[in-house]
């Protein structure tokens, strides 16, 4: 019974936080501005308003040891929006995310596939730094998540890749291993998902940088597919 209380606080908290004080009920008048589709793309700026409504964020013990709320970064109407885990000493000292030495190679990699951070969209599963890098927690995955939902729902990017274990699972809900989900294609919320090595990953075991090229040669002639050989809007 507490349990059931306890969740419905934590829904709510979060719901005022994305929607403010007022309250949307299933079956009522749609929540504002959904669905954000193709044909019913985010207005310019719902990205950043966002961003200012969720920096403050204190809903778990990470919002008071950050030094930086590590939003994302890149263009708000990307077609292609790439998932990391967490920001780390860098990330957490700058307010950006992969600007580190993983950031340095994951640049490189978007280089070699014709794009760059300006042209796509790249954020984490949690905004804020867990301590040493440590794995997030559930119950922290589990606060910051509908804020991920929230802004692949603003950007509505054609393509997603998830870098890494922890984006692949949270995003998908699968508990694979990252061999079997590199293998295969998903989708969120009607968004093509494809799954690949996170860069810190190949930095510490370089076996891995031939199977990603594989992954990113992919990715690159997909995203070329789904948005014929055009820039993002
Ligand atoms: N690793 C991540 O998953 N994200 C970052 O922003 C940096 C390192």
């Amino acid at each position: 019974m507490a349990g059931g209380q306890t969740g419905v606080a934590a829904y709510l908290r979060r719901h005022r936080l994305l929607y403010g004080d007022t309250l949307f009920l299933p079956g009522g008048a749609p929540m504002p501005g959904v669905p954000s589709t193709p044909d019913n793309p985010a207005e310019p700026g719902q990205l950043l308003a966002f961003h200012r409504k969720i920096e403050n964020c204190q809903n778990c013990a990470l919002g008071a040891s950050r030094n930086k709320f590590v939003f994302g970064v890149g263009d708000p109407h990307a077609d292609l929006v790439l998932v990391g885990e967490a920001p780390g000493a860098e990330e957490d000292r700058l307010g950006e995310p992969f600007v580190g030495r993983s950031g340095k190679l994951l640049d490189t990699i978007l280089k070699a596939i014709g794009l760059s951070r300006q042209s796509v969209f790249i954020l984490n599963v949690l905004k804020c730094r867990p301590p040493d890098n440590r794995d997030p927690l559930p119950s922290e995955v589990a606060e910051c998540e509908p804020y991920l939902q929230e802004q692949l729902r603003l950007i509505q990017p054609k393509l997603i890749v998830a870098l890494g274990r922890v984006a692949a699972q949270t995003l998908l809900k699968v508990k694979d291993s990252l061999k079997d989900m590199r293998a295969q294609t998903y989708t969120y919320s009607g968004i093509e998902v494809r799954v690949t090595y996170h860069p810190a990953a190949l930095l510490r075991n370089p076996n891995f940088k031939a199977p990603a090229w594989e992954d990113f040669k992919a990715i690159r002639d997909r995203y070329l597919e789904l948005t014929k050989g055009g820039p993002s809007a």
